[in-house]
C-alpha cells in the first residue's frame, strides 16, 4: 500500500512535533474527505451498499477504544439524530465480558484509526462467529480490522505519527456525519455546506496558537489536575479534550458532565484548580453558565470554549457559529493545542508520551 503515501506525509518538515503537524492538517482533512467522498457532480457519495446497510439494520453497534470510541459517542449523536438510527457505543475491552441484549439485525461498525487494536479484532471475531455483519471505519487500508470486516470506509487522514490521536479523531467525526446524512439522503443536513463552514472555521482557529500558549501557561503549567465540562454534545467533546490533555502532559484530568459537578466533583475544586467549561449548544447555554459560577465561587480558575462571549472576568475561546452537532470539530482545536502547550511548557515528550503506544496489539 505504499504507493498511497507520499514520503511528505511522513515527514515533519518544519514544524517541531509531529502532533503540531497533524493539528493543523485538520482543516485539509475535513476537505480531502469531503472531495474522496464526492461523485463527479460534487454530490456526497459512498458505496451504496454500505450505506444501505446501515439504512437497514435495526440498530447500530460502534465498537473502539481511546479516542476513537470519543469519536463513536459523538457519531451516537448523528446517527440518532440525522439518520433516526438507534444507536449504542461500547468499548471494545468492555463488549467481551459485558454484551448487550441484541437486536435481530445488527450492524457492528468499528472505529479504529490503526485498524489493529486487539480488543476490537476481539470482539470482530466474536460478532463474526455470531453471523452478524460488519464495517470498519479506518486510517490503514489493508489493515487486520479492514481486512475481516465485511466492509471498509477509509478516514483518509494520512499517516498519524503522534501517539496522542488528533486528525484521525476529526477525520472519524468527518467520515461519521458524512455517512449519518447518506443514511438519511441527506434530507436533515446539508451535510456539504457545514462540514465546508467548519473546515473554514477550523483553519482560523489554528490561527490562534499564540493565545492558547498564553493559556496553557497561565492555567495548566502549574496546575495537578484540571477539570472539562460540557453538556450534550459538548460533554463528549470534553472526555476527548481531557484525554489529549492527561495523555500528553500528565496532568490529571476529567471531563465530565457539567450536571453532574454538584453530585461529587465539586467537592475536588479548591483555590486555583482550572476548569475548562465547553459551550456551544444553546439549549444547554445558560446551565453550564450556572456551573461555571459554582466552581468560581470555590476558587475555580475557570476558562470557557464557546460559540458566544460569556462574561468579562473568565478568559476564552470564541467560536464562530458552526453547526451544533458538527461543534466537536471546531471546539477539539483549542483542546488540543491546550494538551500541546502544556505538554511543551513542562517539557514532556509530546509525541512519545511515556507508557502510552500508537496501536496497542495486545488484549
Ligand atoms: C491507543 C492510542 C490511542 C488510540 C487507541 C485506539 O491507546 O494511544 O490514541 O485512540 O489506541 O486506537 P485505534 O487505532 O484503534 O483507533
Amino acid at each position: 500500500y505504499k504507493a498511497d503515501i507520499d514520503a511528505s506525509d511522513i515527514e515533519k518538515g518544519t514544524y517541531p512535533h509531529y502532533m503540531m503537524k497533524e493539528i493543523e492538517e485538520q482543516p485539509f482533512v475535513v476537505r480531502k474527505i469531503m472531495s474522496e467522498y464526492s461523485d463527479e457532480d460534487g454530490n456526497m457519495f459512498m458505496d451504496p451498499g454500505i450505506v444501505q446497510e446501515v439504512r437497514g439494520c435495526d440498530k447500530l453497534y460502534i465498537i473502539a477504544c481511546g479516542t476513537s470510541y470519543h469519536a463513536g459517542l459523538i457519531g451516537k449523536q448523528f446517527f440518532e439524530k440525522i439518520s433516526g438510527k438507534p444507536t449504542e457505543v461500547i468499548i471494545a475491552s468492555e463488549f467481551i465480558y459485558n454484551m448487550p441484549l441484541l437486536t435481530k439485525k445488527p450492524l457492528f461498525m468499528f472505529i479504529s484509526q490503526s485498524g489493529e487494536t486487539a480488543d476490537c479484532r476481539a470482539v470482530l471475531v466474536k460478532v463474526k462467529e455470531m453471523g452478524h455483519r460488519t464495517l470498519t471505519l479506518t486510517n490503514v487500508k489493508g489493515s487486520t480490522l479492514s481486512r475481516e470486516a465485511d466492509n471498509t470506509l477509509l478516514l483518509h487522514a494520512g499517516p498519524e505519527i503522534a501517539v496522542a490521536s488528533t486528525k484521525a479523531y476529526t477525520a472519524q467525526i468527518t467520515v461519521l456525519s458524512i455517512l449519518a446524512a447518506l443514511v438519511n439522503n441527506n434530507k436533515n443536513i446539508n451535510i456539504f455546506k457545514e462540514l465546508s463552514k467548519i473546515a473554514y472555521i477550523m483553519e482560523t482557529l489554528c490561527d490562534d496558537k499564540e493565545k492558547y500558549k498564553e493559556l496553557a501557561n497561565k492555567y495548566l503549567v502549574n496546575s495537578r489536575n484540571c477539570f472539562y465540562i460540557g453538556r450534550s454534545m459538548d460533554y463528549f467533546l470534553c472526555l476527548e479534550a481531557s484525554l489529549k490533555l492527561k495523555e500528553i502532559s500528565y496532568i490529571q484530568t476529567e471531563g465530565f458532565a457539567a450536571g453532574e459537578l454538584k453530585h461529587g466533583t465539586i467537592a475536588l475544586i479548591e483555590k486555583g484548580t482550572p476548569v475548562i467549561a465547553v459551550i456551544t449548544q444553546e439549549n444547554i447555554n445558560l446551565n453550564t453558565r450556572s456551573n461555571i459560577k459554582e466552581v468560581k465561587a470555590r476558587g475555580a480558575a475557570t476558562m470557557v470554549i464557546s460559540m458566544r462571549k460569556i462574561s468579562q472576568e473568565t478568559d476564552q475561546i470564541i467560536i464562530d457559529d458552526a453547526n451544533e452537532l458538527l461543534s466537536p470539530l471546531a471546539t477539539i482545536i483549542p483542546a488540543q493545542y491546550l494538551a500541546y502547550y502544556a505538554a511543551l511548557l513542562k517539557g514532556c515528550d509530546i509525541d512519545k508520551p511515556r507508557n502510552l503506544a500508537k496501536s496497542v496489539t495486545v488484549e
